[in-house]
């Protein structure tokens, strides 16, 4: 007997044929498989909706400054669903994330960082990268990475792992760890986008295949009690918006 249908597929196969029928709708190109749009309804007027997110979203720093109280494997789990829901090209979510609560795991990626991190500020950083960076007064010393309970290794995906091409693969990770990010912090988590470059030590450590490409390294916790931030100023927004209406 022929695999039947699943329930999605049956449905997708009626729509299609409804949508086409309708001559307000015949010229729009379908997919082969249509299911009915859900769209999202936040229940406010969407101006007071995007007030609040941004709002939220304005109150996320980056920290660097962790306390070691546990977060649980399934809110880790949610944050990276929550990435996972990201756009990407053709769909192919080249993304891998490794959820890394390990100690002695933690430790090794520490020294792994703290290595490179070394020869970045030593010798590798130039006069203007090393200016740049004084505000924030990072140095190569990353206890952090031990301190928070939970590292998330983002790994960007060359290729699918059947050995399929992968498209956009910088934009579609970029923007997953943009969600993870925001969901991070909506959970009340503090997060820091790590980039101790390069950063080939993360694949060995975590014994990944060469078709992933460690991404980002983002420590995930709560702050430290006495954590403290750089005071940066964020573009005002007709800085970043040009408005052609
Ligand atoms: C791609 C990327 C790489 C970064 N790498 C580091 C890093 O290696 N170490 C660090 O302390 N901060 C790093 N940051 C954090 C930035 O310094 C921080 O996002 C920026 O100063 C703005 O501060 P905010 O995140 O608190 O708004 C990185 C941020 C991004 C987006």
């Amino acid at each position: 007997m022929q695999p039947q249908p699943t329930g999605s597929a049956g449905i997708g196969r009626g729509y299609a044929a409804r949508l086409r029928a309708e001559p307000e709708v015949s010229t729009v190109a379908l997919p082969p498989n249509p299911i009915p749009y859900r769209p999202f309804r936040p229940g406010l007027d969407a101006t007071v909706a995007s007030e609040r997110f941004y709002r939220t979203m304005n109150a996320r720093r980056s920290v660097r400054m962790f306390s070691d109280r546990p977060v649980s494997e399934e809110t880790i789990r949610w944050i990276c669903a929550a990435a996972g829901t990201a756009p990407s090209g053709a769909n192919k979510q080249p993304w891998r994330f490794v959820a890394v609560s390990n100690p002695a795991l933690k430790r090794q990626i520490r020294e792994g960082a703290e290595h490179e991190e070394r020869e970045f500020y030593g010798r590798k950083a130039g006069d203007e990268w090393l200016t740049d960076l004084i505000p924030f007064g990072t140095d190569e010393k990353k206890d952090f990475l031990e301190i928070a309970p939970w590292l998330i290794v983002v790994f960007k995906m060359m290729k699918t792992d059947e050995g399929g091409q992968v498209y956009y693969a910088n934009e579609s990770v970029g923007i997953a760890v943009g969600l993870l990010l925001a969901a991070a912090h909506h959970a009340g988590l503090a997060t820091l986008t790590h980039t101790p470059s390069p950063m080939k030590f993360l694949g060995e450590i975590l014994g990944r295949p060469d078709h992933e490409r460690p991404y980002l390294l983002i420590p995930v916790g709560y702050p430290a009690a006495d954590c403290v931030v750089p005071d940066i100023k964020r573009k005002p927004l007709d800085e970043i918006l040009v408005v052609r209406a």
